[in-house]
């Protein structure tokens, strides 16, 4: 099974459009800090290709989102084995 909710990276842009809910993406700094960002309805994200990131559901535990792909190879995740080491909020 595939998991987002790892670090990893990707070949292409992943870009998504939410339509509803919401969900967390983290993202590793170029100096290595981490930070995660909350994406809502209506809003946008473009995660560069090869940006070292993470993907979770907020405790709603529901999204509805437009994914738009370049290649489906691109979305593949290539796991970077970096550990998560921002504290989370349990669901
Ligand atoms: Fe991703």
């Amino acid at each position: 099974m595939i998991k987002f909710d790892q670090i990893h990276t990707h070949a292409d842009d992943e870009v998504r459009y939410v339509i509803d809910g919401e969900a967390i993406f983290g993202f590793v700094r170029p100096d290595g800090s981490q930070v995660e960002l909350t994406v809502q309805k209506e809003e946008y994200i473009n995660v560069p290709a090869g940006t070292e990131h993470w993907f979770h559901l907020t405790p709603a535990r529901r999204i509805k989102a437009v994914r738009y792909f370049i290649s489906t190879e691109g979305w593949v995740p290539q796991y970077t084995g970096r550990e998560i080491r921002l504290h989370r909020a349990v669901a």
